[in-house]
């Protein structure tokens, strides 16, 4: 099971930190990957400026709602030996 956090803060939530949560959600089940990955909710990761903030595998990420798609594509899924691949 790894971690995806997903920063709720209010800078982070301004920039769409709920979309990016509810799409990510949504690829998950679609990649029958609810075993594997754990979403998780995080207040303010310190990177403002940078959100929405997501951190994956020790490393932070700057997401937005129209990326979260190929963050999980491109990032996600080759962490998870790409179980489930429709990269
Ligand atoms: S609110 Fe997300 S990093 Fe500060």
């Amino acid at each position: 099971m790894k971690d995806i956090t997903v920063c709720i803060g209010s800078s982070c939530h301004l920039r769409g930190s709920r979309e990016v949560v509810q799409a990510l959600d949504r690829l998950v089940r679609e990649a029958g990957l609810q075993e594997e990955v754990n979403l998780r909710g995080s207040f303010c990761m310190g990177a403002c400026e940078q959100g929405v903030c997501v951190a994956f595998e020790g490393a932070r990420y700057s997401l937005s709602p129209a990326t979260a798609e190929a963050f999980f594509r491109d990032t996600v899924l080759p962490a998870l030996g790409a179980q489930g691949g429709k990269a």
